[in-house]
This record gives C-alpha cells, structure tokens and sequence, in this order.
C-alpha cells in the first residue's frame, strides 16, 4: 500500500461489517466507524491503531457532525442492513440505506474533496442496474423481484440506494461509487471469488458468496486504483469461485 488510506465505516458491528473492519486495520487503513453500540464490534479491534470509533445513530447524527466525520476520508463504505426480525424487516426506519447513503453522499459533497471519494456499497442480486442491464433474468424472477420490492422493505430499500447512487452516474466532481452485489451470503472467510459485470444465477437457483470475499474485495475498492478503475460506477457480482457453474 504506498498511500495512507481513511474510511468512513458504517455497519461495522455487521456481521459482513466487522469483516470488513478488521481486514482494513490489517491493510494499516485508519476507520472512523460509526456505530451504535461500540460493545458490537468484533472483539479483536477494540483498541487498535487506527481505528476511531463514533458511537452515534447516523440517521440522526447532525449534518455539521457527519461533515466533520467524512472529511479527509478517502473512502466511505457502507455495510448497513436491516436486521433479520419482524421488527428489523417491517419496521422503522423502511428506508435504512437509502437514507444512509443519501447523507453520507450529501456529507462527502458538503466536504469538497480535491479527489472524487470512493463509496463503496454493500447491495444484492435482488437489485437492478438502470437501463435492463441485467438480461440474465427471465420474466418469473423479474415479476417476483418486483413484488418482493412492494411487500419487503429491505429489498425496496436495497434497489433505493442503488439507484440513488446510479442517479449520481459517473461525472460527479467529488464522489464516485460501486455497489458491490453478493448473492446469498455465507458466514465464512475469504476464498477465491470472482466478479461479473450483470447477474449470472437466477434468484431459484442462486449462487453463494462468502462474507469474507465481500469485505475482502470492498477492501481492494478502498486501496487499490487498478480495482477501483475496473468497477467504478458500476454494480458488480460477486459470487464464490466454488459457487460458478453449480
Ligand atoms: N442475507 C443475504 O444473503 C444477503 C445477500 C446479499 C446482500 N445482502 C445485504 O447485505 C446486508 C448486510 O448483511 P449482513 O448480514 O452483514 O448484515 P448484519 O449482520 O445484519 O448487520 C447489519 C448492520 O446494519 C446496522 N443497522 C441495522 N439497523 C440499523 C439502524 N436502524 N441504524 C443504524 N444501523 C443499523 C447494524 O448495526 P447494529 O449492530 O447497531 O444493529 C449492523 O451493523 C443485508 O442487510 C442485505 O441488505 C444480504
């Protein structure tokens, strides 16, 4: 790593979250994380070199805070998910994410960056690229996405902050983004994975990807150039090397 790299981090007491937390403390990458509830995070990090950690609700955090927070920050990643409970799924807030990125877009802006900051999504295959992109699905799957969307509040919130972000598109002088889409994620640790640009499973026979290849290759967006020029503005899959072709 030849530069001094630094995060903003939310959803880091998450499950993909704390991965990703702890593989960018071993990247030598200061994080400001913040959290809820700092007794959340993984237990190894308490107390390493370069990580801050802001205990606050972000959805209320002030603008004047969050401004201060993502200032010389060179990357945002956000790692939010509703939590999996009735009250998680169907309850307030609906629209987590979107609201998440929506401030944390309108904070990078308000902090103009001399270089365009990279943020860095956690999404899903449940979310569309603008424009029918994704060809890949037949008519069923689309038809079952869409009701998904008007029953599910997360899945509606998911396509939200991706288009928020497509939205932006790719000429923004201060922020540039890829929404990272895993498929149905696994408890495990780093493997070989691979990227596709559009879907490549369908949602009845989905494919498998490893919490630790999300945060293994949201790290890789955060610190390497070659990577972020190959993905920004765009909505990669990733999927288990293992997963291909089963
Ligand atoms: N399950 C799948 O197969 C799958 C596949 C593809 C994509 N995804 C997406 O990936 C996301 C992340 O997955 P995960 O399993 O790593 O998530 P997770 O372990 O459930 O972590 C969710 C994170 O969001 C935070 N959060 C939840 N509600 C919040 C609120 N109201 N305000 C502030 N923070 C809040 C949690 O903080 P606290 O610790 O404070 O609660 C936690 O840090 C999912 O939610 C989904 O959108 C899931």
């Amino acid at each position: 790593m030849s530069a001094q790299h630094t995060v903003l981090l939310v959803g880091g007491t998450g499950r993909t979250g704390g991965r990703v937390l702890q593989q960018l403390l071993e990247r030598g990458v200061n994080v400001r994380a913040i959290v809820r509830s700092a007794e959340r995070l993984p237990a190894d990090v308490a107390g390493k070199p370069g990580l801050t950690v802001i205990e606050a609700d972000l959805l209320t955090l002030s603008d004047a805070d969050l401004l201060r927070h993502a200032r010389g920050c060179d990357a945002v990643i956000s790692c939010l998910g509703h939590t999996i409970s009735l009250k998680g799924v169907l309850g307030a807030p609906h629209y987590l994410v979107a609201e998440a990125v929506e401030r944390l877009c309108r904070a990078i802006r308000a902090s103009r960056p001399e270089v365009p900051v990279k943020f860095i999504l956690m999404s899903s295959v449940s979310v569309n690229r603008a424009g029918g992109l994704d060809t890949y699905r037949g008519a069923f799957d689309r038809f079952f996405m869409w009701m998904m969307r008007g029953l599910v509040p997360p899945a509606r919130d998911n396509q939200r902050a991706a288009d928020i972000l497509q939205g932006i598109g790719t000429g923004d002088p201060y922020l540039q983004w890829v929404a990272v889409r895993p498929d149905t994620l696994l408890e495990e640790e780093t493997t070989e994975y691979s990227l596709h640009e559009g879907l490549v499973s369908t949602l009845f026979k989905p494919d498998s990807t490893n919490m630790g290849n999300v945060a293994h290759f949201m790290c890789e967006l955060a610190t390497n150039q070659a990577t972020w020029g190959d993905w920004a503005g765009k909505l990669p899959v990733i999927i288990n090397d293992s997963a291909v072709g089963e």
